[in-house]
């Protein structure tokens, strides 16, 4: 038995944060974002919505795509790193909202790779026969734990959604997964604050070394795409689609060029959405199967990377 990726779907709030927009009140400029990130706007969530509500949607979407209902899955899994509330899980609220009684739900906590987590637990959750129609949600609202005074940071980020249906199959859907951490890189990008007696203590926002990440990011995403390609007996000449994680475009170009694949055949949705953590890899993968690029039996290889440090691989056939 497989796992295979039958639907996507994806969300995004309506609320538009041009970089202009930005520099109205933080000392930044477009040309200074789209430069240093390739980023020109990204959305905001309405004050109203919840990191559950975008999943939400994007979980309908993909449900509707896979002509599956709600009562049809048995496992919802949400990866986030800004949950609804520290407990129950964002995913208990998304079965809840969906009205999914028959899954169990769960959430995964890898920061920006933790859609690449899920997915390589939830493949052997379903290949192992447990599980049938799995629902696989990346959901995040950065917007709010973002200091809107740091313009290192804030300039960023953006808030959406993508989910994927994965259900069991007789032919290899997830063809190799590989996941990595190194706790001892956290200082370099992390939300250090917590609750302690009823009150936050430490800074509750996103703190980050740059260039440091920047470095990090580059080295370890090549190197775990060429793993996860040894583990299938592939190479890079293999790959149709390269859908990285969506932080920066130069952060992007360098492993493409480090893996030798081409910039036509990387998906980069970074433009219009920012970073959104957990939510930028189904996010541009249902840009690219909805505009037609993503085709059934392609080879899809996706790489995430973020804070932890984690990061990791999956490597996919369409
Ligand atoms: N607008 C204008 N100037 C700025 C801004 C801004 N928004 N932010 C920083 N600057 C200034 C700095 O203060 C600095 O000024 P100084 O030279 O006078 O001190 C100057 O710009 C250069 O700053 P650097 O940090 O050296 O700029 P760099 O070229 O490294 O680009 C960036 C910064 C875009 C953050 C880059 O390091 C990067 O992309 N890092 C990766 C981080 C990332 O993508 N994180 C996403 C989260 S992690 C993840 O998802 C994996």
């Amino acid at each position: 038995m497989f796992s295979k990726i039958v639907a996507t779907g994806s969300y995004l709030p309506e609320k538009i944060l041009t970089n202009d927009d930005l520099a109205k009140f933080v000392d930044t400029s477009d040309e200074w974002i789209r430069t240093r990130s390739g980023i020109q706007s990204r959305r905001i969530a309405a004050d109203n919505e919840e990191t559950s509500d975008l999943a939400v949607n994007a979980g309908r979407r993909a449900l509707d795509a896979a002509g599956l209902t709600a009562a049809d899955i048995d496992l919802i899994v949400v990866a986030t790193t800004t949950p609804d509330m520290i407990f129950p899980s964002t995913a208990c609220i998304v079965q809840d909202k969906l009205g999914a009684s028959n899954a169990a739900a769960f959430d995964i906590q890898a920061v920006c790779s933790g859609f690449v987590y899920a997915l390589s637990i939830v493949d052997k959750m379903v290949a192992s026969g447990q599980h049938k129609n799995a629902l696989v949600i990346g959901a995040e609202i950065y917007s709010r734990i973002l200091n809107w005074k740091d313009r290192a940071t804030c300039v960023l980020f953006g808030d959406g959604a993508g989910a994927v249906v994965l259900t069991a199959s007789q032919t290899p859907g997830i063809l190799a997964t590989k996941l990595h951490a190194d706790g001892s890189r956290r200082a370099i990008l992390n939300v250090p604050g917590h609750v302690r007696g009823g009150q936050v203590w430490g800074d509750p926002y996103v703190h980050m070394d740059g260039p440091a990440v920047f470095k990090m990011a580059v080295q370890v995403m090549a190197d775990v795409c060429n793993e996860t390609l040894a583990m299938a007996n592939m190479t890079a000449a293999d790959i149709d689609w390269l859908v990285p994680h969506q932080a920066n475009v130069r952060i992007i170009d360098a492993t493409g060029k480090r893996l030798g694949i081409a910039q036509e055949k990387t998906i980069v949705t970074v433009q219009g959405q920012g970073n959104t953590s957990a939510a930028s890899i189904p996010l541009a993968l249902d840009t690219a199967v909805r505009d037609g690029r993503i085709k059934p039996g392609q080879v899809v290889q996706t790489v995430g990377v973020g804070g932890g440090f984690t990061w990791g691989s999956a490597l996919i056939r369409w």
